[in-house]
């Protein structure tokens, strides 16, 4: 992998960050390096999303993001999870993508206790009907409770059954649905405020909406799919495009890893 955004010096050869331009397989480290959060006041929070898409513009294939994606991609996917304090999700892509607890992964393990991080993210899933299934790992044994972010008019007797399981319910909404902004308020009211969005393209299209989202992490695949795969954020237009600047963008086999941040 190699970085072509940003480069600092590139006179007189060679470069001060040639180990940055050369063509080689990053560290775990580095990638942590890459995709650190920025520094946080005290009740700050940050919300990014975490998306892949096709040259196209497709976020699936056959229903899940993994066939557009890589082993690289997956090598910054765990990373990102790896830096955050909460991932969050829709209902859809955690029953597509079958979605299973955040592991502790030792490679990160110093990083996250410097931070005052627990050894895993947790999963917050976002959902008005609590249509899951409460059996799964992802509900009965994480390391850290999974969160089920709802609306106060959710079914009572699905909250009953998610509390059941072990899973924390929160309420972000007044009606059956979630009030995107209100999610990221809850959330960080919590202490999760290195916020972390892998999705679907539903739920990102609201953070957009809400102005919340200050990050996202792009991977642009070298591949064409057609068909009626959806863009990665969905809904309603916004009424004036939301510009970005970017921020890091990486290469390898192809393809291209980018971050942009709120100007
Ligand atoms: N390319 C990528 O990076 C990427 C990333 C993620 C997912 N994907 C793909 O995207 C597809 C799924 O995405 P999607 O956009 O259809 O769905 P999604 O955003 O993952 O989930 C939609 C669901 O989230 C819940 N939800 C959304 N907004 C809500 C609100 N305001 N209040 C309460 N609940 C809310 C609802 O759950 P309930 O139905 O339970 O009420 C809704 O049906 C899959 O094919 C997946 O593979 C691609």
């Amino acid at each position: 992998m190699r970085r072509l955004f940003p480069v600092t010096d590139q006179t007189p050869a060679p470069p001060r960050d040639a180990a940055d331009l050369a063509d080689r397989e990053w560290s775990l480290d580095e990638l942590a390096e890459a995709y650190a959060y920025p520094a946080l006041t005290a009740d700050g929070h940050w919300l990014r999303a975490n998306m892949v898409s096709t040259l196209d513009g497709g976020a699936q294939h056959d229903g899940r993001s993994q066939p557009i994606s890589g082993e690289t991609d997956m090598r910054i996917f765990g990373t990102l999870r790896a830096l955050a304090d909460v991932v969050v999700v829709g209902a859809e892509t955690v029953r597509q993508e079958g979605y299973r607890p955040a592991r502790a992964r030792e490679a990160f393990a110093a990083r996250r206790a410097a931070c005052g991080q627990g050894p895993a993210p947790a999963i917050a899933v976002v959902t008005a009907s609590l249509d899951l299934d409460f059996s799964l790992p992802l509900f009965t044994s994480p390391l850290v409770p999974t969160l089920v972010v709802t609306g106060a008019a959710a079914p009572a007797d699905r909250v009953a059954e998610a509390t059941r399981a072990g899973a924390e319910v929160v309420v972000a909404g007044e009606g059956a649905g979630v009030d995107a902004g209100r999610v990221v308020r809850e959330l960080a009211a919590r202490g999760l405020r290195r916020q972390l969005t892998e999705g679907g393209p539903r739920l990102l299209g609201q953070f957009v909406a809400a102005d919340a989202l200050d990050e996202l992490c792009l991977t642009i695949s070298p591949m064409l799919v057609a068909g009626g795969a959806q863009r990665i954020a969905g809904g309603p237009s916004v009424t004036v495009p939301h510009r970005l600047a970017p921020a890091c963008v990486l290469e390898e086999a192809g393809f291209l890893f980018t971050s942009y941040r709120r100007i």
